[in-house]
């Protein structure tokens, strides 16, 4: 859709730019789209001309949600394991090759409808940016096809070979390593932006994480690590050290963990995962020590078949606001800049000139119905790269 388009009679806009407060609102606002970018921010009354017109009706407009971490490439569904859980189980993570055999087995066509039902999903709860990883294929060509299909629906893309090690390899982890680092990064890579390791007992410790990440490196993918999820561990620490983007769970935090991320020169972001620790009955990370240290934190979904099966980012952020002890306009900036900066961009989660025209409308005057509103669909309308969906 060509043409100008103006978004006004905003009762609340949050820019996560210059404005009131940390998520830089105006009131009374106005939004001119050009060509996908945000090309005026203003008040309502001084709004120029547009081609077109979206009358938002005094209700809330915000960016759009930028998702960091999603598994959306699989087959099958493991609900008998969330009941089992719900009885009393505990999650280990060993569910994984479940969904691995599933998704071997799959065509590419049902592994891209399962992808772009998820997308779909989120970008009807307002998510503009989805970061999708492989993960659940562990072969040379599995994890090729996952990327190569991610690549369909997401410029964020990332290599996960490394999320655990599948049967055929379990007495010889060092050979998995080894294809992972080989061959199958090779295969991965033309369709990869980033790589990312499990790092965690029963899946891959420090020294295997780190010789994956290094060869990702070597051929020019970007650093994110899930990291001290189900343990304490040095995996915050190792993503620290080499400069990772992001590392994403961190529920089980040592002083020295925090101390790194909140470091004068570090520029990783912690990335919270909350619908993990909800769909495993799990303790939360401990969100208030990372913000009251200074970390940079994300909220993102995890949206995958075993830990967390849910796309939507409202959710994640009424999560955080009760469960979290994130003040509301937090957990809104973790969700939307917080995200931006766990995948290194500077153009969405944030409503200001030259940013991606990417907002969501609401149906509520307020951010704050986000969470005070739990389980309310919310999104009125999305914008995506200017263009109403
Ligand atoms: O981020 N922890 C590792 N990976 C996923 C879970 C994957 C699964 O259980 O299928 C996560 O929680
Ligand atoms: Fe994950």
């Amino acid at each position: 859709m060509s043409g100008s388009l103006l978004v006004d009679n905003i009762g609340e806009l949050v820019t996560n730019g210059l404005g009131e407060g940390p998520l830089g609102i105006r009131r009374d606002a106005a939004v001119l789209v050009e060509d996908g970018r945000v090309a005026w921010v203003g008040a309502s009354a001084y709004a120029p001309a547009a081609d077109r017109r979206l009358d938002a009706g005094g209700a809330a407009v915000l960016p759009g949600f930028v998702d960091s971490h999603a598994h959306l490439v699989f087959a099958g569904d493991r609900a008998a394991e969330f009941a089992a859980r719900m009885a009393g189980e505990p999650y280990t993570g060993g569910g994984i090759r479940t969904t691995v055999g599933a998704t071997r087995a799959a065509t590419d066509d049902e592994l891209r409808a399962t992808v772009r039902r998820l997308r779909g999903e989120a970008l009807r709860q307002g998510t503009t940016t989805m970061e999708i990883k492989s993960g659940y294929g562990l072969t040379v060509a599995d994890e090729a096809r996952s990327l190569r299909i991610a690549a369909e629906t997401s410029t964020e893309t990332t290599f996960l070979g490394a999320h655990v090690v599948p049967a055929e390899y379990a007495d010889r982890p060092d050979d998995y390593v080894g294809l992972v680092c080989g061959p199958m990064l090779a295969a991965a890579a033309p369709h990869a932006k980033w790589i990312d390791v499990f790092c965690e007992r029963g899946a891959f410790d420090v020294d295997h994480a780190r010789a994956i990440l290094a060869c990702g490196q070597a051929v020019g993918l970007g650093v994110r690590l899930h990291a001290n999820q189900l343990g304490p561990g040095p995996g915050v620490q190792l993503g620290v050290e080499l400069g990772a983007a992001s590392v994403d769970h961190c529920t089980h935090l040592s002083d020295a963990d925090v101390d790194a991320l909140a470091g004068a020169h570090t520029t990783t972001v912690a990335t919270l995962l909350p619908g993990a620790e909800f769909s495993t009955r799990s303790p939360y990370p401990d969100a208030r020590r990372l913000l009251d240290a200074g970390v940079t934190v994300a909220l993102a979904t995890d949206c995958n078949p075993g830990s967390s099966y849910t796309s939507s980012m409202p959710f994640c952020v009424a999560l955080a606001v009760r469960e979290m002890r994130m003040t509301p306009a937090e957990a809104l900036w973790a969700a939307t800049a917080g995200g931006a900066r766990a995948l290194r961009r500077d153009d969405i989660g944030v409503l200001t000139p030259r940013a991606r025209a990417d907002l969501v409308v609401l149906d509520a005057p307020s951010y704050l119905h986000l969470a005070y509103r739990p389980g309310v669909p919310l999104i009125r309308k999305v914008l995506l790269n200017g263009v109403p969906q």
